[in-house]
């Protein structure tokens, strides 16, 4: 029993793992191990001296146990202490940076223009996409077969229903439900059969409506001129006579070309101008078709091109890049770039 003991206490230094461990366990303490083989001796040990020996056998097997746990508890620790030191976390190395989301540019344009507005007191009305013929063409003054359809290349649903080919049927939605004063803009995307760098089948336009009593056109240009100021800075604009079967007088407003300061380049056609939006005030007979005395009320009304105004505003030369999602483009209104607002 001495000799076996000695034995198992110099195999139990060697053993660094617990698999090694199971095998030193198994040699000692299995059914065939040295200890079992003592058990099965004790009946070739004589009577008197069998529970002597017995007792005997179960001190080693006891002291072997222990040892086996004890080694058992000191492995695990050594295991925990190694994978503790693995897992250690270097604070010395740089953060994970935060990616901060960022604001379509087209979105932001949007936001810019309604916060101007809102400040003059014009509040902020929808219409839908999907629009009657009736609204987006018969009711502002543009009958079927009327030439100035062909201004707006249109999507047809049915003979009936249209892709709204520009946001101007809010104002007869908006006319139809409320009496004057009623003075609001009208953001939303619409769509014509149009495509080339500065033209997009889908595009965004802001409409805009005023009318109450004695409305005049000196009205339009000082709201619209002090608009076009605060969204560029401080440029020149000029209003140029112009038509819309909707609006009479008409007029498109050009601002002082940004890219050249007005000297003249190709992006404005060596003009110094740029176009940048149309308006007049609104046709008697749109006033009529809303429901409103032309006697009585007047107004005006402009719709101009979101796209355009974020190309001027942000030096983007061709229309496609607010649609092709490119990350490397939109990055660069990214929150964290300080953009918004
Ligand atoms: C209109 O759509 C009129 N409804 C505007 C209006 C409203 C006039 C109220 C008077 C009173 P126009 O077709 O010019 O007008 O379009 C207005 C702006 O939309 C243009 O100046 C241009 O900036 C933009 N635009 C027109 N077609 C496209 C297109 N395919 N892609 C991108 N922008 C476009």
């Amino acid at each position: 029993m001495e000799r076996i003991k000695e034995e198992f206490d110099k195999l139990l230094v060697d053993v660094k793992d617990q698999e090694s461990l199971k095998q030193l366990k198994a040699r000692f303490l299995g059914k065939k191990g040295r200890v079992s083989e003592l058990f099965k001796n004790l009946r070739n040990i004589e009577p008197q001296k069998r529970k002597e020996f017995g007792a005997k056998i179960n001190e080693l097997k006891e002291y072997i146990e222990q040892r086996l746990n004890e080694k058992l508890l000191e492995i695990k620790q050594k295991q925990k202490e190694e994978s503790l030191k693995k897992e250690t976390i270097d604070i010395t190395l740089d953060g994970r940076g935060i990616n901060f989301g960022g604001i379509h540019p087209i979105t932001l344009t949007i936001m810019e223009i309604e916060e101007i507005f809102s400040s003059l007191g014009f509040g902020v009305e929808v219409g839908p996409e999907i629009e009657l013929d009736l609204f987006n063409f018969e009711l502002l003054n543009i009958p079927k077969e009327h030439p100035a359809r062909d201004m707006q290349d249109t999507f047809y649903i049915n003979d009936n229903v249209v892709l709204r080919t520009h946001t101007s049927p809010t104002q007869i939605r908006v006319m139809k439900r409320q009496q004057p004063p009623v003075m609001f803009i009208s953001p939303g995307r619409v769509y014509r059969r149009d495509s080339d760098i500065t033209h997009s089948p889908m595009f965004h336009q802001v409409e805009g409506l005023l009318v109450d009593k004695n409305i005049r056109f000196s009205d339009l240009k000082g709201v619209l001129s002090g608009f076009l100021r605060r969204f560029f800075g401080d440029v020149p604009v000029r209003f140029r006579p112009s038509y819309f079967p909707f609006t009479e007088p008409s007029a498109e407003v050009d601002i002082g070309c940004i890219i050249c300061g007005g000297k003249g380049c190709r992006v404005c056609s060596y003009t110094g101008y740029l176009e940048v939006l149309g308006c007049g005030m609104v046709h008697p007979n749109v006033l009529r078709n809303g429901g409103y005395d032309p006697d009585i009320y007047s107004g005006f009304a402009f719709g101009l091109g979101v796209e355009r105004f974020a190309m001027l505003k942000y030096g983007i030369d061709n229309i496609k890049l607010f649609f092709e999602n490119d990350l490397r483009f939109l990055e660069q209104f990214s929150l964290a770039k300080g953009r918004l607002l």
